[in-house]
């Protein structure tokens, strides 16, 4: 408690000082935050040059005094920026230039207060202000529409920052300050968000500091009269920083146009000068095949999915956790192994109305053996079921591993039977995950996929083989099975390919979100392209499915590159015994610790490329216990200061998890696998 509020307390009677415990009234902006909102706000405009194109509409949010909370001069506004035909391709939804803005915003704010530039102050009408300067210069609150308290003819102060920028000032009139020593906005704090393709979210938080020896004075320059129009730069809103930043871009968007354009077969990604530079494996991550080190930040931009930020992290808890079918977040979360998506932040959105969803994922039953890093999308699956309440549908791609794996002997006639085998092999793995039998349904794409028969031939239609070709790097000589099976794995993000499992027709609005590893999601860009043609005009997501990314699982002998089911000692097995598990671990286990006691004692491990800490990373659920490994491990000392140490613990930990896993499956028949395979409703209103 302050002590002005001590003292208010300590006047009224009891009751009513709980009262104002709870709410004390806001302080008045201090005259130094309200001059760094005012130059933060105008310099993101004034970079971002939303004025000059004069088709973009951006809405500013009511400015948040966040130093209420933590007494910092801080504070925090959000911009939304709408997508219209004549907006700068830099406003489209590029959220890879992000970064890039921030740094330019920085600069601007820099030279702004080095400048000691002037502000001033006036009042204008809303109207003149519109007519002169349009709508991006209000705040939200005093747009027109129908919720705005504000008319045509009131007066707005304005604030001019300059001889180049307006902006009104939310509220009542803020004070201005020439006390400011720094105004800066910290990325990390700051978010840059597409929300579906026409709108971006800008959030910016501002730090300012204030002169010590100066104390916080009015700028002299406060003007009770309008800036003449015609004493602007044009009224144009932008800052020479913001001409390099938009080149810059555009140049970017014309480059990676071209790119894009030219990357017709596998989306290898890599970053050919530093590669160069480094001669590190190139990074390739398509549908087929991982390898080289993943730069996830890299990878995100190249597939144009999303970074799953702090604010949507929350989001996802409060409907999760919030809703308290789980206690806690999962720690695939907790620690950004699923770290990437698709718009996950609208179904959010509609769930939190009420919307029905589902979850879609799959397995490609390869061989009978599943290991640890098939498990990754189940766990986190069963997960999501659970903290969702939600039904759960689960592909199992036989025909896609006879497509692409399967062979013809002339003797024996083809293996597609081995395959359809697997299916219930490796579904007995899935089952054992744990999932809701009333919630889930199973099923063999050999088996169900006439069901979904129309959906697929409506993908059909709608994606031509060129594109196909040119996503999963298919030609002339590739079978037609092949080219046609992408189709076979969009139809399921389609409520209605399941009208008895989910009971659902053309009319339904069920939202699919599908966990999957991020190599699988070129599959689901192509069916999000088309997937408007399958449903209804108003669905919530004009039928996209939305997804949710994890990072791969990395083998025992590196941590690049996913793990594979043909090298039988890069992967421990669900089937490993307790030796196997032992044996794999100490022989094979890349390790990052130094060769020497002495060296590990004084340098300690290389955590990032530690595989045995990186599977900690994956199976260990007690936070703290991890973060001790990784000090201790990290900086050669304390318990677990050795490889040898950390070997010991995840050796403990697989053996204990392996076969937890073994005694469920073991219980788990044919019949019972036939059950979860059954086409049943399963969207159970409880
Ligand atoms: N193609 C995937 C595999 O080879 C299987 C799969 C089908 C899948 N549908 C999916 C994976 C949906 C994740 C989500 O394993």
């Amino acid at each position: 408690m302050s002590e002005e509020e001590a003292k208010a307390a300590a006047t009224v009677p009891a009751e009513k000082a709980e009262k104002k415990k709870k709410k004390p009234p806001p302080p008045p902006t201090p005259a130094a935050v309200a001059t760094a909102y005012l130059i933060t706000k105008t310099a993101a405009l004034g970079c971002l040059g939303v004025l000059e194109s004069t088709g973009t509409e951006c809405h500013v949010s009511p400015f948040q005094q966040t130093f209420l909370k933590d007494r910092a001069l801080t504070g925090k506004f959000t911009l939304t920026i709408r997508k219209t035909a004549a907006t700068p391709a830099m406003l489209a939804d590029q959220a890879w230039m992000a970064e890039d803005f921030f740094a330019t915003l920085n600069q601007t704010l820099a030279r702004l207060v080095t400048e000691e530039i002037a502000m001033q102050t006036f009042t204008m009408t809303r109207k003149d202000i519109i007519d002169t300067y349009g709508t991006a210069v209000l705040d939200e609150s005093q747009i027109p529409g129908k919720k705005c308290k504000i008319k045509d003819e009131d007066l707005l102060t304005v604030a001019c920052v300059g001889q180049q920028v307006l902006v009104t000032v939310p509220g009542t009139p803020l004070a201005v300050s020439n006390a400011l020593e720094s105004c800066t906005v910290d990325p990390t704090q700051c978010d840059w968000k597409r929300l579906g393709k026409k709108e971006t979210k800008v959030t910016l938080k501002f730090v300012a500091t204030v002169a010590e020896t100066e104390k916080e004075a009015p700028v002299a320059s406060l003007l009770d009269a309008p800036v003449p129009k015609d004493s602007l730069t044009g009224g144009v809103l932008t800052f020479p920083e913001g001409d390099n930043l938009r080149e810059g871009v555009d140049a970017q968007v014309a480059v990676a146009a071209e790119e894009a354009a030219q990357v017709a077969a596998l989306a290898v990604v890599s970053d050919t000068a530093a590669a160069a530079e480094e001669e590190d494996e190139e990074m390739v991550v398509n549908a087929f095949d991982v390898k080289g080190k993943i730069d996830y930040t890299k990878l995100v931009q190249q597939f144009g999915s999303q970074l799953i930020d702090p604010a949507l992290m929350q989001r996802l808890e409060a409907v999760t956790v919030g809703q308290g079918r789980v206690p806690f977040m999962h720690r695939f979360l907790r620690r950004n192994t699923f770290f990437s998506h698709r718009d996950l932040d609208t179904l959010i959105t509609n769930v939190e109305k009420g919307t029905p969803m589902y979850l879609y994922t799959g397995r490609g039953p390869s061989s009978a053996a599943m290991h640890l890093g098939h498990l990754v999308p189940f766990l986190f699956t069963q997960w999501l079921q659970q903290a969702l309440g939600c039904p759960l549908v689960v592909q199992m791609t036989d025909d896609e591993k006879f497509l692409f794996k399967g062979v013809y002997d002339e003797k024996e006639g083809d293996n597609l039977n081995h395959y359809a085998g697997l299916t219930i092999e490796n579904a007995k793995d899935i089952i054992a995950c744990e999932f809701d039998f009333d919630k889930t349904f199973l099923f063999s794409d050999l088996d169900y996929v006439g069901t979904m028969y129309p959906n697929i031939v409506r993908i059909w239609k709608a994606v031509t083989t060129n594109t196909v070709n040119g996503i999963f790097g298919f030609d002339g000589t590739s079978n037609i099975g092949k080219i046609a099976f992408p189709a076979i794995q969009a139809a399921p993000s389609f409520a209605n390919s399941f009208p008895t499992v989910l009971e659902a027709n053309r009319d339904s609005d069920r939202l699919c979100l599908i966990p999957c590893a991020i190599d699988q999601d070129p599959y689901f860009r192509m069916t999000r392209d088309v997937a408007h043609k399958l449903v209804h005009k108003k669905h919530p997501l004009q039928g996209k499915p939305s997804l949710i990314h994890s990072k791969f699982f990395p083998p025992l002998q590196g941590a690049t590159g996913k793990m594979s089911s043909s090298n039988e000692n890069s992967a421990i097995f669900l089937t490993d015994t307790p030796q196997q598990i032992h044996d794999k671990i100490m022989q094979h286990a890349f390790s990052g610790g130094q060769d020497t006691k002495e060296k590990q004692m004084k340098f300690g491990a290389n955590l990032e490329v530690d595989v045995s800490y990186q599977w900690l990373r994956f199976f260990l659920e007690d936070d703290e216990e991890l973060e001790r490994i990784g000090r201790d491990y990290g900086s050669g000392s304390g318990e677990y200061w050795s490889t040898g140490k950390v070997k010991a613990r995840l050796i403990a930990l697989l053996q204990e998890l392996v076969a937890a896993h073994q005694e469920r499956r073991a219980k788990i028949t044919d019949d019972d696998v036939r059950k979860w395979m059954e086409q049943r409703s399963i969207v159970v209103s409880k």
